[in-house]
């Protein structure tokens, strides 16, 4: 048995999808820990693309097991769409895709929420998906999870008491509370009989899993910088994606976790409001986000695009005890003249090298820049660490260093052949 973490190391969109996908024909059971469908990871198999939001990417490989953990939130909708899109592409989910009894739901309500509070003072720069009203129900100790979703008598009464919280600012905003709760009810009854035999109690059947000797593999949504706790607060997503979520997120002890990976892309993106001290505004941030197409999965914004920030992934593999990374969209960077990667911020004069806490340390600092020259060379194609550019070889080695763990496999594009076995080839579990 053993049990592997894949996370995202900077603000999401670091290639988690393809990276799962890659690995996980050595896992048996694929697991999301924390987050719901404001994620988007794009994976391409049989030459198609898909863009996932809530299954975990190893649901296109036949027989592994996917689970939705209780740390999860779910709209039972979104969950409904996604499973149909995977059957209309013959991609067969029934017995092996379980979710958690526990996990609190999403309804219709909390995504207006999310897009109200949008609208309001502090901008975040949500995905609208409902997310964070969701987990601010559950902290509230009001939420509604699917096992009381399935209870007619339980889950009127939950949604009564809810509605009745809520009803100011929903009227406020000209919602009309009757009629929302009317298409609640009606949605339920439609999609009660197919949601029904997804529910599990999926930490039971994590634990038979490691006792039975099964690779499982945790996937996190979003990045270690969009952490409740230790990104950038408050411009954070409302979960732990980091390492320390996977215990509470699926109901594991810490000594379950045998390994943890990072997912790194060889510069920087974010969507959403927030800090992001290596942002470029010029032609080069226009070059990132035209080559690497850094558009949002889930919402289609452009992603703000930046040099490589090694505090920031210093921080992340800090947090999460990385042991091992994986280095995404190096062939992004090839036409690159002189690439820059940020070594320390610098703030009224003091040089931080550890991700400051600081909201105006984090908004203001500026970054200290090591140089280098571009690659000089194709990089798109190669199959051989050591046929990469020697610039390119040179710059893997430079962000090995200083982020504090070891790149084993760099990925030159979506197709699963695009991808560099650095110490040749990896067991995973
Ligand atoms: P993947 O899994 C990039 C960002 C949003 C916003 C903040 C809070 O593809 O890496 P939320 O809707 O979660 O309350 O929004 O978090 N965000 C992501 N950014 N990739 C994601 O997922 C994200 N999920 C949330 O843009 O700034
Ligand atoms: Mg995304």
């Amino acid at each position: 048995m053993s049990t592997l973490v894949v996370l995202g190391t900077q603000w999401g969109d670091e290639g988690k999808g393809k990276v799962v996908h890659y690995i996980a024909n050595q896992a048996d059971y694929i697991v999301r820990f924390q987050g719901g469908n404001n994620a988007g990871h794009t994976l391409i198999y049989k030459d198609k693309p898909f863009v996932l939001h809530l299954i975990p990417s190893g649901i296109l490989f036949p027989k592994k097991y996917c689970l939705i953990a209780n740390g999860v939130v779910v709209d039972p909708i979104a969950l409904k769409d996604e499973i149909a899109m995977l059957d209309d592409n013959g991609i067969a989910v029934k017995d092996r895709l379980f979710v958690s009894q526990q996990a609190h739901i999403i309804l219709p309500y909390h995504k207006f929420i999310d897009s109200i509070l949008e609208e309001g003072n502090v901008k975040i720069g949500t995905t609208k998906r409902g997310i964070g009203p969701c987990y601010c129900d559950k902290v509230k100790r009001i939420g509604i999870r699917l096992i009381d979703y399935l209870e007619k008598d339980v889950f009127e009464d939950l949604l009564e008491e809810n509605l009745k919280e809520k009803n100011s600012i929903l009227k406020n905003n000209g919602v009309n509370v009757k009629t929302l709760k009317k298409g609640i009810l009606k949605d339920r009854n439609k999609l009660l009989k197919f949601i029904t035999p997804f529910v599990a109690d999926t930490s039971l059947m994590i634990e038979n899993a490691i006792r039975n000797n099964k690779n499982i593999l945790f996937e996190s949504a979003q990045g270690s910088l969009l952490d409740l706790d230790f990104g950038t607060y408050p411009f954070v997503t409302s979960s732990n994606p980091i390492a320390g979520g996977v215990c509470s997120g699926v109901g594991i002890g810490p000594t379950k976790i045998a390994s943890v990976l990072g997912v790194v892309k060889a510069y920087v993106t974010r969507v959403g409001e927030g800090p992001f001290a290596s942002e470029l505004f010029d032609k080069m941030g226009e070059f990132l986000r035209e080559k690497g197409g850094e558009y949002g999965a889930t919402t289609g914004r452009p992603r703000r695009c930046g040099w490589f920030d090694a505090v920031v992934v210093r921080h992340s593999v800090r947090v999460s005890d990385i042991k091992r990374l994986v280095l995404t969209k190096l062939d992004c960077m090839e036409d690159i003249e002189r690439i820059k990667i940020c070594v320390a911020y610098k703030y009224k004069g003091k040089i931080y090298k550890e991700f400051p806490v600081s909201r105006t340390v984090q908004k203001y600092a500026k970054p200290v820049y090591e140089e280098f020259p571009g690659f000089k060379g194709k990089v798109k194609g190669v199959t051989d660490f050591k046929k990469l550019p020697i610039n390119a070889q040179k710059y893997v080695k430079r962000l090995e260093c200083l982020v504090g763990a070891p790149i084993d496999l760099v990925s030159l594009g979506r197709k699963r052949e695009e991808t560099i076995e650095v110490n040749g080839s990896v067991k995973w579990f």
